[in-house]
């Protein structure tokens, strides 16, 4: 994600339909600060949400406030190219990249408890719930998986 894509997030994150479970669709303004974000995110940490080049949406992880600090894995997909298993493929991309760096333990994901479509992607991609919190004052869902008994086997080994 950089600058050159503020067209594409302000088509994905102004969109009233993908936000349905935000609270409010992202200004240009506000779009650009995501990319911003995300820069940031990628020169500190070497992650954060991709952009998906096949269609348009990103998808990866950032560092959330869920139990002190929390690796979240989030996603995004336009309306058009939703329904054909894209976010579940690129989830399931993100939380092998986040294993195989090996110095995380654990992926959550923070969903909106009537998000249906949300709860199937983080299922699919082997995310189960956890528990309720609260997130920024709303109630959230949160879902898991642990990165190394998901692939079976334990820290050391893996
Ligand atoms: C959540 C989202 C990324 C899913 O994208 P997608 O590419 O359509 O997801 P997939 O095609 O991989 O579908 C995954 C599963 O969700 C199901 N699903 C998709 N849309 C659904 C809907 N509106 N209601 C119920 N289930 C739905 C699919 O049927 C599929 O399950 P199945 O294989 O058992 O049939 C997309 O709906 C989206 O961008 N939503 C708005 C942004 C958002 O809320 N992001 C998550 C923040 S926590």
């Amino acid at each position: 994600m950089s600058d050159g894509d503020l067209d594409l997030m302000e088509s994905l994150l102004g969109d009233p339909v993908v936000m349905r479970h935000y609270d409010h669709p992202r200004s240009r303004t506000e779009c650009q600060s995501w990319i911003d974000w995300n820069t940031r995110n990628y020169a500190r940490d070497g992650f954060g949400l991709w952009i998906i080049e096949t269609v348009d949406g990103d998808c990866g992880l950032t560092w959330q406030p869920i139990d002190g600090e929390s690796l979240e894995l989030g996603y995004h997909v336009l309306p058009r190219h939703q329904g054909k298993g894209l976010a579940t493929e690129a989830a399931r991309a993100a939380k092998d990249f986040a294993r195989l760096r090996g110095d995380v333990d654990v992926v959550i994901a923070i969903i909106d408890p009537g998000n249906t479509a949300s709860i199937r992607v983080a299922e699919k991609a082997g995310l189960s719930l956890w528990k309720h919190a609260d997130y920024h004052g709303r109630e959230a869902l949160i879902h898991r998986a642990d990165l190394h008994q998901d692939y079976g086997c334990d820290k050391a080994s893996c």
